[in-house]
């Protein structure tokens, strides 16, 4: 191949728009703050992240909204998703440096920023609702910052982005379509709901029979087990999933939620390493998030204290809020309540284990 046109460094890259795209606003004012440059270069830098970001879930969208996912496609999901995990260890790092600038240094150009403020990062606000955060999740106070803060343009590109579907919904569909929630000639969540039931037997023995607890601890620590028994219960019992989910309490539907169970019980049999990879992968990313939002409310509450954020909310309460609410993969978190001993897992028929196995390696004869 002939190379046509020799590519500069700094064109490539187009360093003169990037580098020059800094202009502190107190400089507007006649007093440059010196901490004014740090604080653009790190949200630039978020920026620039989140875009990759973006990048990386629509690459993934394109290939979990197919109607069949191959394996090779898996790889490939869960090589994106890994990405996205890195970038965001970056994101949660790069608040200590942000947390290099005072307050103080802060107070010498805050003013001067009202009203902007990172509820009107577009990017964000993207990631969030292609993870699965709808409008309906939100807190009214959320809904109402972004109908008046976001200029008409921005609130548009979101709303166009809440209207499709959502990585969330894509693993809906997904889990939906695999055969674990019902097996031909295998009653599997009977032989499961057995196992459960033996489980909690077990355990109903161990707290009666626990000479170490008085008659109050005893009678506390059943009733706990007989909460756990309900939870069980509400898995394999459709009416009550259901019920659940319309309450708002649980997203995924039951047949999602049972072979996603299913994946994490059985997760070390070759078929079902990728899946469980993309379960971890996703869990990860809303782990990661919600660390983000935690070092970031953390951080404001230290440059902060009390005050009301530049784009008016209450600072250090709302963004604690957002951090424990704006969750999309929860289901996958509370997935773990329905997780039973290896020893109890019940054994499955050697159709199904051929059907879940790869083996390369023979016994000489
Ligand atoms: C001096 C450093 C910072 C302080 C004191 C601060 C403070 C705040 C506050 C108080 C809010 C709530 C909205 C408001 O009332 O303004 C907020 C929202 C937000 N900030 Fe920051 N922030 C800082 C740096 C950053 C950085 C570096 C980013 C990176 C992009 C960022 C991204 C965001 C985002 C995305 C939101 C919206 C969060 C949500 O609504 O869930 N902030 N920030």
């Amino acid at each position: 191949m002939k190379i046509q046109h020799p590519v500069y460094y700094g064109d490539y890259l187009q360093l003169p728009k990037i580098l020059n795209a800094q202009a502190p606003e107190s400089a507007k004012y006649g007093q440059v703050a010196h901490d004014e440059t740090l604080f653009i270069i790190i949200h630039q830098t978020y920026e620039l992240w989140f875009k990759q970001i973006l990048h990386e879930l629509e690459s993934i969208r394109s290939l979990m909204i197919k109607p069949f996912l191959p394996s090779t496609d898996l790889a490939v999901i869960n090589a994106r998703l890994e990405r996205i995990t890195s970038i965001q260890q970056i994101l949660i790092d790069q608040i200590q440096v942000m947390e290099t600038m005072t307050s103080l240094d802060f107070m010498d150009f805050r003013d001067y920023l009202v009203p902007a403020s990172g509820f009107q990062s577009l990017q964000f606000r993207l990631v969030e609702a292609f993870l699965g955060i709808k409008p309906q999740h939100r807190m009214e106070i959320e809904r109402q910052f972004f109908n008046s803060r976001l200029k008409p343009e921005d609130k548009k590109i979101l709303e166009e982005a809440e209207q499709k579907t959502s990585l969330l919904e894509l693993l809906e569909a997904w889990l939906t379509r695999m055969p674990f929630s019902k097996f031909e000639n295998f009653d599997f969540w009977g032989a499961y709901s057995g196992a459960v039931e033996k489980m909690l037997n077990n355990d109903f023995q161990i707290i009666s029979t626990n000479p170490s607890l008085d008659e109050k601890q005893k009678a506390l620590e059943l009733k706990n087990l007989e909460a756990t028994k309900e939870t069980f219960a509400t898995l394999l019992d459709e009416t009550k999933f259901e019920a659940l989910r319309t309450q708002g309490k649980i997203r995924l539907s039951q047949k999602a939620m049972l072979s996603a169970v299913f994946i994490h019980l059985y997760r070390e049999y070759p078929a079902l390493q990728m899946p469980y990879k993309i379960l971890n992968n996703l869990v990860e990313i809303d782990e990661k998030f919600t660390t983000w939002r935690y070092r970031h409310a953390i951080m404001a509450q230290r440059i902060l204290g009390t005050k009301i954020g530049t784009g008016g909310s209450s600072g250090h309460e709302y963004l604690k809020s957002t951090t424990e609410r704006n969750r999309a993969f929860i289901d996958l978190f509370n997935l773990a309540t329905f997780l039973i001993p290896k020893s109890s897992i019940p054994q499955l028929p050697h159709v199904i284990k051929g059907q879940l196995d790869i083996v390369y390696d023979f016994v000489q004869s």
